[in-house]
């Protein structure tokens, strides 16, 4: 028996027939940009995270782009970014000209180090962009906190925690401009690349549909410098449907991640921790462990998939060089790049599937521990 990491077609089958249905009556309906089905999924998306607007765009790292130029991010400016994410979360700040500053991670939950973000900040600094890695909400009253008090934006990075809260609230509602991603593995994802922009803030989000289509509001007629962005028909009508899910299948990812908690907890791997007063979706159970390569090699041999979410950090990456950072600088990130391995998670795993991956990382884990 095979498992892989994430098993998309187990759940295409699950909700084929609402799927199929859905595809379908695009392809009656003739239109395919920024129709009917977009505005459908915009005006849900609000309603579900409890946004005022929110806008389709082509992917997560667009929206991040398009967020941080409705802000005004631009060259000479600096943003305030953790050093270990997916390299969207640095590359859009590059892309728009401007400068990601890094802070480390907390060793437990891979989140954002707030308490770092104080001594980085410079006249310079425009905004602040925490992750919720892994689909954890980041510390988001003491990021929001040093943002009011130095006069920063907050722009969220919620491509990986749809789904999520803080305290109550959905992740992607409290910052300025939260950004989604909907990646087809991602908790709730497309059949292809696309994302999202939330915000409270009507002036924003003017700016950001103006971004989104060739900076035009009125067609053809563009009064800033804006990009071909656009959220599809096709993607849309999907993600309407998975919408109704998502709550049922974060409920599964949650009861698998205390089910794995369980499993492993009497072996030496590094278990995710769960910050008080946060709700984790669980796009990603990560373990950590020194001898990462082998433990991955040997599930791999089993028919287990477990992948590297993230070799490498953020200020270390080939197109950072330039900011002259270098190793040992984060030193926390830098360490989980080489110990993380997440594991098989995905809402239509089932038990025995489950018991399989403990057994085998019993096996494994424990017979590497013997030979040191
Ligand atoms: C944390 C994070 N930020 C940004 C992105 C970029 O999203 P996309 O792949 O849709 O461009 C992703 C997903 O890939 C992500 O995981």
């Amino acid at each position: 028996m095979n498992i892989p990491l994430v098993d998309l077609t187990a759940q295409y089958r699950a909700i084929k027939e609402e799927i199929d249905a859905a595809v379908l009556a695009v392809l009656e309906s003739g239109r395919f940009i920024l129709g009917p089905q977009v505005a459908a999924f915009e005006t849900e998306v609000a309603d579900y995270l409890g946004v005022k607007h929110a806008i389709g765009v082509a992917s997560g790292t667009d929206a991040l782009v398009i967020a941080l130029r409705a802000l005004g991010v631009g060259p000479g400016d600096e943003v305030i970014v953790p050093a270990y994410s997916f390299f969207a979360t640095a590359g859009a700040v590059l892309s728009v000209g401007a400068r990601p500053v890094f802070v480390d991670i907390q060793p437990r939950t891979y989140l954002m180090d707030v308490g770092q973000v104080e001594a980085v900040l410079t006249p310079r600094s425009k905004a602040i962009l925490p992750v919720h890695l892994y689909g954890q909400p980041a510390d988001m009253d003491e990021i929001l906190a040093l943002a009011r008090a130095h006069g920063l934006a907050v722009v969220e990075d919620n491509a990986q925690a749809f789904g999520a809260e803080y305290k109550g609230r959905k992740t992607g509602a409290l910052g300025e401009i939260g950004c989604l991603s909907f990646f087809p593995s991602k908790n709730l994802g497309g059949y292809g690349d696309g994302g999202m922009l939330t915000t409270n803030d009507d002036r924003l989000a003017e700016t950001m549909r103006m971004l989104r289509t060739h900076g035009w509001k009125k067609k053809y007629f563009p009064e800033i410098l804006g990009y071909n962005s656009r959220l599809d028909e096709l993607q849309a009508a999907v993600l309407r449907v998975k919408l109704r899910h998502i709550d049922e299948w974060n409920r599964r990812r949650r009861e698998i991640a205390a089910a794995y908690h369980r499993l492993l907890a009497d072996l030496p791997l590094g278990l995710p921790v769960e910050a008080p007063e946060r709700t984790h979706v669980y796009h990603l159970y990560m373990v950590a462990f020194e001898r990462r390569e082998e433990v991955q090699r040997q599930l791999k041999e089993a028919g287990i998939a477990a992948e590297v979410y993230y070799p490498q950090p953020l200020h270390l990456a080939e197109p950072c060089r330039a900011l002259g950072y270098g190793p040992g600088q984060l030193p926390v990130a830098e360490r989980a790049s080489r110990q993380t391995l997440a594991l098989p998670l995905y809402p239509e795993m089932d038990a025995e599937r489950l018991q399989r991956v403990s057994d085998h990382l019993h096996t494994i884990v424990l017979g590497l521990q013997e030979q040191i």
